[in-house]
């Protein structure tokens, strides 16, 4: 009855700072409409857990979204919310324990040559140059040494490294081998791209210079993209869209429209407001994650549940996601 009450009192926090915008900002961020034609990505009723018994982590409960083609989508939640569970069920590294996702409405059971999956961590060939970096990955894929060597001349230049072609990725900058990588991401022309906070080892001014990178990239290959952070300012200047999650169990709180104009600056002010915002909401909704957590653990009377693998329980099941105001549904 309490998680009830404490659920509802996250979704009138979520639904009053959208309701409650002052009239400048009205519009930039509001629930998700409804796209036409089939999704892209579709994921149904996810769920993962790691771990049995006491030990089960609920990584995701219940996650239901649907990425329509040319949609730039920002998974965005507290660290342990399961970003990137997600992220790696989506690229077919991990079977999650329940639920399907499907990619252009084929099951996902296994990595693809349709999507891909950008780190943090460069990942690049430390014995290649920048230019073999890029051709390799091409070659194997069966494309001729021309063809190669003249996407990898172009995808250098979308990312302003002419003239860094035979550097090694030791003589670069830690900025200057994250363009390398995303330039291989995108010469490899993915349908899907999938990232996992890639930006986040990098200093605040080389981030900035990548976001305004990643959205001219965006806006002229209107790729699909799927791109984790908990970093709020960044989901609203890259992402057309952004899924907020929770911890504890992870799972939906809000699918929300950002409809702010491009290219956005992370001091842009309405950017700045909405973000303050989010953080507060993120805030009271990790509050509730930790309440059902220690009432997962515990049972009706405040002891120990005498079955610790108890699936309705382990799962969070005194929360009410969807009742809450259809959070977590598809639409
Ligand atoms: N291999 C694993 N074994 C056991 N538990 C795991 C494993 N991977 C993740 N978890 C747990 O699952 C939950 C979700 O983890 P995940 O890495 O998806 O979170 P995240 O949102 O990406 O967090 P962060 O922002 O810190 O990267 C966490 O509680 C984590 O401890
Ligand atoms: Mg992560």
């Amino acid at each position: 009855m309490g998680s009830m009450r404490s659920m509802r009192s996250v979704w009138h926090a979520l639904s009053g700072w959208i309701r409650g915008r002052p009239p400048r900002d009205r519009g930039f961020l509001v629930p998700r409409r409804a796209r036409l034609g089939p999704p892209k990505i579709a994921v149904a009723s996810v769920g993962h857990r790691f771990g049995t018994g006491r030990r089960q982590v609920v990584a995701l409960h219940d996650v239901n979204i649907a990425v329509h083609p040319g949609e730039f989508v920002c998974l965005l939640g507290p660290s342990g919310c399961g970003k990137s569970t997600l992220l790696y069920a989506l690229a077919g590294h991990l079977a999650p324990s329940g639920g399907h996702i499907t990619i252009d409405g084929v099951e996902v059971h296994g990595p693809g040559p349709d999507r891909l999956l950008l780190f943090q961590d460069h990942a690049l060939f430390p014995w290649l140059s920048v230019r073999q970096n890029l051709e390799f990955p091409l070659r194997a894929r069966g494309r001729s040494r021309a063809d190669a060597a003249a996407r990898a001349r172009a995808y250098i230049g979308l990312v302003h490294l002419d003239g860094f072609e035979q550097a090694l990725p030791h003589q670069l900058s830690g900025g200057m081998r994250m363009r390398v990588q995303l330039a291989r991401a995108l010469a490899m022309d993915p349908a899907v791209l999938l990232m996992d906070e890639p930006f986040a080892a990098l200093d605040a001014q080389t981030r900035s210079h990548m976001h305004q990178l990643l959205q001219t990239i965006w806006l002229r290959d209107r790729k699909t993209v799927v791109f984790v952070t908990h970093d709020v300012r960044e989901a609203l200047v890259l992402g057309d869209r952004v899924v907020v999650m929770a911890a504890r169990p992870g799972r939906v709180l809000q699918d929300l429209d950002v409809n702010l104009p491009r290219p956005r600056d992370p001091d842009d002010a309405p950017l700045v407001e909405l973000s303050r915002r989010i953080r507060g909401a993120l805030r009271e909704a990790e509050g509730v994650g930790a309440d059902a957590e220690a009432r997962a653990r515990s049972g009706p009377d405040g002891r120990a549940r005498k079955d610790p693998s108890d699936e309705r329980a382990a799962e969070g099941a005194d929360l009410p996601p969807r009742a809450a105001g259809g959070l977590g549904a598809p639409r």
